[in-house]
């Protein structure tokens, strides 16, 4: 029996960027040559950075309309608050899945104490688009800390899987998502071979940020993002002779393809839609944050 494998189809290298009030990401997209990656908008790594007292930035208030951020948090803090009332923290493993939809203004900052006394910060945000249909639902979360997040090892222990959304190793996320959406965390020992159904249809890339993997056949280092083809499945492996594990994410989803109009933190469907969300905001409409 063999399964249609898919194929990486285009490597890019993740560029450094700086965000919010002066932090670095590695964003693999978008890029100049990669717009976006429909169902996903972008994909930000942030750090992995040690920041000194006095040091860690984060993003103070802005908006979001018309798509949702994912934070996934791997070390460190992060203090969220917005307009329609939330505030918590993220630690370590835990995941917030904001839908922005009609739309919020939130700050997004490292903790009081990192801010103070300094501290390791890794994480991710990924912007997921909303179909045309869901643009304006309202606002929702979905904050899931580390423990509910479903994981599972292979038979043979080597890959570890963190099941954000989707399903993987026979575990499925809790996380709802609007359209049909997979975001797995992998950790694969030197040695692991797992094979990863992802539904045929689905866009779907692997983004490495440790180490390197062979993603169906193919190295990927450090920092890159492998596109892949359609088929039925991506092999994600690591020769027995390497020195360290590799860290990866899957993300795959279903396109939307429909026409994305994005203005910095607004992203429609048409530039009326954007003109509409820039003055909701600036009258006032999206509320504040209560301090
Ligand atoms: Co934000």
């Amino acid at each position: 029996m063999s399964t249609d494998l898919r194929p990486v189809v285009d490597l890019v290298t993740a560029h450094r960027q700086r965000e919010g009030a002066g932090f670095i990401v590695r964003r693999p997209f978008p890029t100049a040559g990669r717009r976006h990656a429909d169902p996903f908008l972008m994909l930000d790594e942030m750090g992995p950075s040690t920041y000194g007292p006095g040091e860690a930035v984060g993003a103070p208030d802005h908006p979001h309309r018309g798509f949702e951020t994912v934070t996934y948090m791997l070390d460190g803090e992060f203090e969220h608050e917005d307009s329609v009332g939330h505030r918590g923290t993220l630690g370590a493993g835990d995941v917030q899945w904001m839908t922005a939809g009609s739309g919020v203004i939130h700050s997004e900052m490292p903790s009081e104490r990192i801010r103070k006394e300094g501290g390791r910060v890794h994480g991710f945000q990924l912007w997921v688009n909303l179909p045309a249909r869901d643009k304006m639902v309202a606002p929702r979360y979905q904050e899931i800390p580390r423990e509910r997040i479903p994981e599972a090892d292979s038979e043979d222990g080597l890959a570890h899987v963190r099941v954000l959304a989707g399903e993987a190793l026979g575990r499925s996320a809790v996380i709802e998502t609007r359209t049909p959406i997979a975001y797995h965390d992998w950790t694969l020992r030197p040695g692991a071979s797992v094979t990863v159904p992802l539904p045929r249809g689905y866009t779907a890339y692997v983004y490495v940020f440790g180490g390197t993997a062979r993603v169906s056949g193919r190295a990927v280092g450090d920092g890159q993002l492998a596109a892949l083809g359609d088929g039925e499945a991506v092999t994600l492996e690591v020769p027995g002779e390497a020195t360290e594990p590799a860290r990866l994410l899957v993300l795959a989803g279903v396109p939307l393809r429909e026409p994305v109009v994005s203005y910095g933190p607004f992203v429609m469907n048409t530039e009326q839609q954007i003109a509409e969300a820039v003055r909701d905001y600036r009258s006032g409409g999206f509320g504040a944050i209560a301090r």
